[in-house]
């Protein structure tokens, strides 16, 4: 089987100021990734290492450069799933920690459990010898500004995180820009990651979409995967990566028509905006967002496919 692979860099309203860095940085994450994948390996380990390379990149909002709670801190949060055991693991509320994703994978290679969440997730990454970095080092200049322009925006009555409504379609937007990345295998195997710093002004303990099966990720290798970001409280509340699989399962559409049709059924029907990535078990793939902007990329033989506009289609050069 021709492996595949498919990263995303973030679905909101990304201004023009933000467009070069997230393009520079999602075709380094597809090339490192698509590279493990043409030497044979495995579709967990593409996806891992693409996830890492935008965990590192300041131009995501995941790891350095997360987004910052209203306490200023940068929680982080991530799942993997591979689909041939769907077999998981998913962290939450981890802080300090460069890269999330690999947390989740230990979680899923090294407990019984499937999802480990706050002080005692941060215990068992240290358990399992992840630095714990000096207290802020995930913290960037842009990710203080945001919160300073939530908290200003909060002052003047603009509070549209938790409860969107019409008028605050576009607010929403902006919200939640979690990267995540979908790989099929030489074997067929199906892995997806995701991971996010979530939204800018949440409440501390806040948990959204990403490390829950169903909504941020799921991989099944009898259907495919997805990988979602956007909104986390409409994400969940629509459980949007499974519903696009079901699409595929149920309806027996192409991933781009599963995952285009299930995004803009959510949108009209919850406000809140997403963006999800797709590959079904032929390695067909699907890509689509509500919001203003999402970065994708991914690979076709010496080609590396990518966009960041709606409709758009760029190509260069692998
Ligand atoms: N999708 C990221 C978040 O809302 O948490």
């Amino acid at each position: 089987m021709q492996p595949i692979l498919i990263v995303q860099g973030g679905a909101g309203d990304i201004t023009d100021s933000r467009v070069p860095g997230k393009l520079t940085g999602i075709k380094n994450s597809i090339r490192i990734g698509i590279k493990i994948l043409e030497n044979g390996g495995s579709a967990l380990d593409a996806v891992e290492q693409a996830v890492r390379s935008m965990e590192l990149d300041e131009n995501f909002n995941t790891g350095y450069g997360a987004c910052l709670n209203t306490d200023g801190v940068a929680e982080v949060e991530a799942s993997i799933m591979e689909g041939k055991n769907l077999k998981a693991g998913c962290v939450t509320l981890l802080h300090d920690i460069m890269h999330p994703i690999s947390v989740a994978r230990k979680v899923m290679e090294k407990t019984n459990h499937t999802f480990i969440g706050g002080e005692q997730a941060m215990n068992f990454a240290r358990s399992q010898n992840f630095e714990v970095l000096p207290q802020g080092s995930l913290v960037t200049e842009n990710a203080k500004l945001a919160l300073e322009e939530f908290k200003e925006s909060q002052a003047k009555g603009l509070d549209t995180i938790f409860s969107p409504t019409e008028l605050d379609k576009k607010s929403v937007g902006e919200l939640g820009e979690t990267v995540g990345a979908v790989a099929i295998d030489v074997n067929g195997n199906i892995a997806v990651a995701t991971s996010t710093g979530g939204i800018t002004g949440k409440i501390p303990g806040r948990i959204g979409d990403t490390p829950i099966l169903g909504c941020g990720t799921y991989a099944d290798n009898e259907i495919g995967g997805v990988s979602t970001t956007g909104h986390g409280e409409t994400i969940m509340r629509y459980n949007l990566a499974q519903r696009i699989l079901q699409g595929i399962a149920l309806k027996g559409v192409s991933s781009q028509k599963a995952t285009e049709d299930t995004i803009k059924e959510m949108t009209q029907r919850l406000i809140g905006t997403a963006g999800a990535i797709t590959i079904d078990k032929k390695g067909d793939v699907g890509i689509y967002f509500s919001s203003k902007r999402m970065a994708w990329a991914y690979t076709q033989g010496n080609q590396l496919i990518y966009g960041i506009n709606p409709g758009e289609i760029l190509k260069e050069d692998l």
